[in-house]
């Protein structure tokens, strides 16, 4: 199943080049996404903190996320219809306290129209990330006990791209299900990806087992 050495630095010389990811803005808005990661999570596994997740927040209706204690002032605007999109999150991402007053969001707000603009680029390339969320893998393959001495072998064809991070999602300490979902939606074609296509097309479920306990038990 293995891809040859050859191939695989020629694809993680284009993932590394960004030749494979979304347009470079994102880029500058996954960096400034710093500035919310204290309170906020997004991607795979991504969970509430003092924060909702915001996996999925552009088009998303305000105070969605079910299980999370908004502001009163937040629900009250989504009652009245408030939806995330470029130009309110634009709005609420320059002067949270203004523009949502009572907000329990305790942050300055971001004074550069560009910055803005990046950072939502990014909350909407994240969206696709997460595109394998609700992917259904039957429960008797996700009760496979993998291997992890076997993914270690196996994991030689990963670290290539997954340890040079970048716009390559970290997947050391995954959630073990996590990953095994999201391999098999990469390999169903339930999620896009050219090069995780690629990749998983060759990986039988053993094999993916075998991978999510390797990477799933590492720091
Ligand atoms: C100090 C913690 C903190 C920081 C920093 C922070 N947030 Fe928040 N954020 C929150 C809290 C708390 C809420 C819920 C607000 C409410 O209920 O009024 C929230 C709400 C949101 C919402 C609305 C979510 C929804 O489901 O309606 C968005 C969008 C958002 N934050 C984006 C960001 C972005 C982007 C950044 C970084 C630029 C950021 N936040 C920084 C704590 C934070
Ligand atoms: C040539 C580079 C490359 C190789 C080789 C590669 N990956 Fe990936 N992988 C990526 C990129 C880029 C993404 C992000 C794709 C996306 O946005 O959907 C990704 C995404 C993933 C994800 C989803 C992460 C998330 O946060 O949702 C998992 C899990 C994963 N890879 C596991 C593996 C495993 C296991 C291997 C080895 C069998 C592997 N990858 C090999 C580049 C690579």
């Amino acid at each position: 199943m293995r891809l040859s050495p050859a191939i695989l630095a020629a694809l993680a010389t284009a993932a590394a080049s960004g030749a494979l990811a979304a347009e470079g803005d994102a880029k500058r808005g996954e960096a400034l996404f710093e500035r919310c990661a204290a309170c906020h999570q997004i991607g795979a596994g991504a969970a509430d903190r003092s924060g909702p997740a915001l996996n999925g927040i552009v088009g998303k209706a305000a105070a969605a996320t079910d299980g999370f204690r908004y502001s009163t002032a937040l629900r009250r605007l989504a009652e009245e219809g408030l939806v995330w999109n470029s130009e309110t999150l634009d709005a609420f991402l320059a002067d949270p306290r203004g523009y949502v007053r009572g907000t329990r969001m305790s942050f300055r707000g971001i004074t550069e129209a560009q910055d803005r603009a990046d950072l939502i680029a990014f909350l909407m390339a994240a969206d696709t990330r997460d595109a394998a969320s609700g992917f259904d893998v039957a429960p008797e393959t996700l009760a496979i006990r993998g291997d992890a001495a076997y993914g270690e072998y196996l994991a030689g064809e990963c670290t290539a791209c997954h340890s040079s991070g970048g716009d390559i999602p970290r997947i050391s300490g995954m959630d073990r299900d996590t990953i095994v979902v999201e391999l098999h939606a990469y390999r169903a074609g339930a999620r896009e990806h050219q090069v995780m296509q690629l990749v998983t097309a060759r990986l039988g479920d053993e094999e993916i087992a075998a991978l999510a306990a390797y990477f799933g038990a590492l720091e």
